[in-house]
């Protein structure tokens, strides 16, 4: 199998993880359910449950046993684009190919959709992990940590206050670090916990911050140079809220030799892991190379 048809298996494996474990709608909370399997089923690249599959893997998993790990950090992911694109936030009408949820449902039903997701990420794994307590709780834990106020809320935050002033080097570094690339180090990270191999959990979280920094610079260039129907959404949304980002800080030319220095760092650390080792390495390099 080459890495791309492994990439799209595990993809599968985990929308179909994420279509048995979102409850179906019945009932009085039917549209917070409605809209939670809208935003978060049938799209997406799924690059981050599949990190978590591959590393679990890498460290001698079973990819099932990952699977609640990866479900779960893609609620967290899915609730944190529902709210990303509210008219409070970056205020866009396309994710994902289709409109976003607060315009396919309203704005409290998107922001309810959220809050659900996040909620049933951790219930998930307290569910369905069929790991020890000890190693559930420490995979939960870096998931709470990359995901709050330190993680991809804080990121999200001063996000926000950069808007309309252009932010410096060291804020910009802030933003894009913690907003994306807390969540990738979450989800490569909880696969290597939950496989028990904890001498690599340093490795691959150099291997995941410079993919999350990387794959966050990709996305403020394929704002600029990107198609929205390729992408899914629309092109230009940071130029239209006047974000800092990298190509508004440092240039095109910049910005994209900064990527091919990332995703070399990014092999480096995990080349010499084995058959996961190489279809990470791989996997950084297709990310480097995107158009969506
Ligand atoms: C979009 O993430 C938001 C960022 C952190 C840049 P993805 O590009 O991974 O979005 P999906 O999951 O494939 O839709
Ligand atoms: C959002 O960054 C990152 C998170 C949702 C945490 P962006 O605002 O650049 O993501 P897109 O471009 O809307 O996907
Ligand atoms: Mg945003
Ligand atoms: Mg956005
Ligand atoms: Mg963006």
């Amino acid at each position: 199998m080459t890495w791309k048809e492994k990439m799209n298996a595990r993809a599968a494996a985990v929308e179909a993880a994420l279509e048995r474990l979102i409850p179906l709608p019945e009932g009085y909370n039917r549209p917070v359910y409605e809209a939670m399997r809208y935003s978060c089923l049938g799209g997406g690249k799924r690059l981050r449950g599949v990190l978590t599959l591959a590393t679990a893997k890498m460290g001698g998993l079973d990819m099932k046993q990952a699977e609640p790990f990866a479900a779960a950090v893609e609620m967290i992911h899915a609730y944190s684009l529902i709210h990303d694109d509210l008219p409070a936030m970056d205020n866009d009408d396309l994710r994902r190919g289709k409109p976003t949820c607060h315009l396919a449902f309203d704005e409290a039903t998107a922001i309810l959709a959220g809050d659900g997701l996040l909620n049933l990420a951790f219930e998930t794994i307290l569910e369905h992990s069929a790991l020890s307590a000890e190693t559930t709780l420490a995979a939960m834990r870096l998931l709470a940590k990359c995901s709050g106020c330190r993680g991809m809320i804080g990121g999200q935050t001063a996000d926000m206050q950069a808007e309309k002033v252009q932010a410096d080097a060291a804020l910009l570094d802030y933003i894009h670090t913690h907003k994306t690339g807390d969540m990738i180090e979450a989800a490569a990270g909880m696969g290597v916990l939950i496989s028990g191999k904890t001498e690599y959990m340093e490795p691959v979280a150099t291997y995941a911050r410079c993919v999350g920094l990387a794959f966050q610079i990709v996305d403020d260039i394929l704002d600029v140079v990107g198609d929205s129907s390729e992408l899914g959404k629309p092109a230009g949304s940071d130029a239209k809220n006047h974000k800092s980002t990298y190509v508004s800080l440092y240039g095109m030319e910049q910005a994209k030799e900064r990527v091919e220095h990332l995703t070399e760092s990014a092999q480096e650390a995990v080349r010499a892991f084995g058959e996961e080792g190489a279809f990470l390495a791989e996997l950084a390099n297709g990310l480097a190379l995107r158009t969506k």
